[in-house]
C-alpha cells in the first residue's frame, strides 16, 4: 500500500507559514509543488530560492512515480482580487500613486512567474537534469524580482495585494499543461516575450519622469527576463528536436492554434534576438503582426 505519510507532511507545510527551510521532501517534483501550493508570497519566494540552492549543493531525487496533478490554482493569497483584465486598474507613470499601481501590476506578474517556474519544473518529467536546473533558476530570479518590487511597494506605503488583478497568465499555464513543448512555446515564448518588448520603454518613461528607483529595477528584471526568454527557446527547440518538429514551422502553427494568430507588436527586435529568435522567425511573428493591424482596420472600417 502507497504510504502517504510524507506527503501529508508536505502538504501540512504548504498549507501554513512553517519557515521554507523545513520543506520535508527529498524529491524535487515534491519539493516544487510544495513551493507551488504555498500560499505566503514573501515565504514561497524564499522556499523557491531555497530550492534552487538545494538543487544546486545536493542534488534531488527525480523519481516520479507520483504523477503530476493539474493545479487549477496554485498557492496564493487571498488578494490581490482577480477580475477580467479590462477592469484592472489603469496605472500611469506620472504621479507616485499611478507608478505604485504599476508596481503592483509588475509585481503580480512577478508572484505569477515563480508559479509558472516551479510549475515547469513540477509537472513535465523525464527532461534531461539541465532543464529542471534552469527552470529552478528562473524560479529563483522571479523570486528575487517579487521582492525587488515588493519592497518598492512597501516603501511607497502599499502592499502586494492592495489592488486588483488578472489571472491572464496562469490561465495559459493550465492551457499548457499537457505538453512541455506548448508550454515552452506560449509561456517564455509568448507571453513573457511581450515583456521584453514593452520594458525597454516603460524604462525610458520612468526615467523621464525621475522615478529612477524603479527604472533600475526593471533594468535588472529585463535583462533577466532575457534570459528566461533564452530558456523557454532552448527547451522549446530540444522538445522540436526530440520529435522531429521543424521549430520555426512549430512555433507558428501553436501560434495560430492558441492565439488564434494574434500576436502583437511592435516587438524589440534586439531583446528578441537574445532571448533566440531568429531573423526567420521575427520575420513571421512581423507578418502576423501586420495581418492583424490589417484585420483589426478592417473591423474598425466596417464598424
Ligand atoms: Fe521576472
Amino acid at each position: 500500500m502507497h504510504d502517504k505519510s510524507p506527503q501529508r507532511g508536505l502538504f501540512l507545510y504548504c498549507a501554513d507559514k512553517i519557515p521554507p527551510m523545513s520543506v520535508p521532501a527529498e524529491n524535487l517534483f515534491d519539493s516544487a509543488y510544495c513551493c507551488l501550493l504555498i500560499t505566503d508570497p514573501l515565504a514561497k519566494a524564499s522556499a523557491a530560492a531555497d530550492l534552487y540552492k538545494r538543487w544546486m549543493q545536493t542534488g534531488l531525487s527525480l523519481d516520479s512515480s507520483s504523477m503530476p496533478v493539474r493545479t487549477d490554482q496554485p498557492g496564493r493569497p487571498d488578494r490581490p482580487e482577480l477580475v477580467h483584465p479590462r477592469k484592472v486598474p489603469k496605472r500611469s507613470f506620472n504621479s507616485p500613486q499611478g507608478r505604485v499601481r504599476f508596481a503592483h501590476a509588475v509585481a503580480h506578474i512577478e508572484f505569477n512567474a515563480i508559479n509558472l517556474a516551479l510549475d515547469a519544473v513540477y509537472r513535465f518529467r523525464n527532461m534531461p537534469d539541465d532543464y529542471y536546473t534552469d527552470w529552478l533558476r528562473v524560479a529563483s530570479e522571479e523570486s528575487s524580482h517579487f521582492l525587488m518590487l515588493n519592497s518598492y511597494l512597501e516603501e511607497n506605503g502599499s502592499y502586494y495585494g492592495e489592488f486588483s488583478a488578472h489571472n491572464g497568465l496562469w490561465e495559459m499555464a493550465l492551457k499548457t499543461d499537457t505538453d512541455v513543448l506548448v508550454r515552452m512555446a506560449l509561456v517564455p515564448r509568448v507571453l513573457e516575450a511581450r515583456g521584453l518588448d514593452v520594458t525597454p520603454g516603460m524604462i525610458v518613461k520612468l526615467k523621464a519622469v525621475a522615478a529612477n528607483e524603479l527604472a533600475a529595477i526593471l533594468e535588472v528584471i529585463h535583462q533577466e527576463e532575457i534570459g528566461h526568454v533564452l530558456i523557454g527557446t532552448r527547451w522549446f527547440n530540444y522538445c522540436c528536436e526530440q520529435r522531429g518538429l521543424p521549430p520555426r514551422q512549430t512555433f507558428m502553427e501553436l501560434l495560430k492554434k492558441h492565439m488564434k494568430g494574434s500576436v502583437h507588436g511592435p516587438f524589440d527586435e534586439l531583446s528578441r534576438t537574445r532571448a533566440g529568435f531568429t531573423r526567420e522567425e521575427m520575420l513571421d511573428l512581423a507578418n502576423l503582426s501586420n495581418n492583424r493591424n490589417i484585420l483589426d482596420n478592417n473591423e474598425n472600417t466596417i464598424a
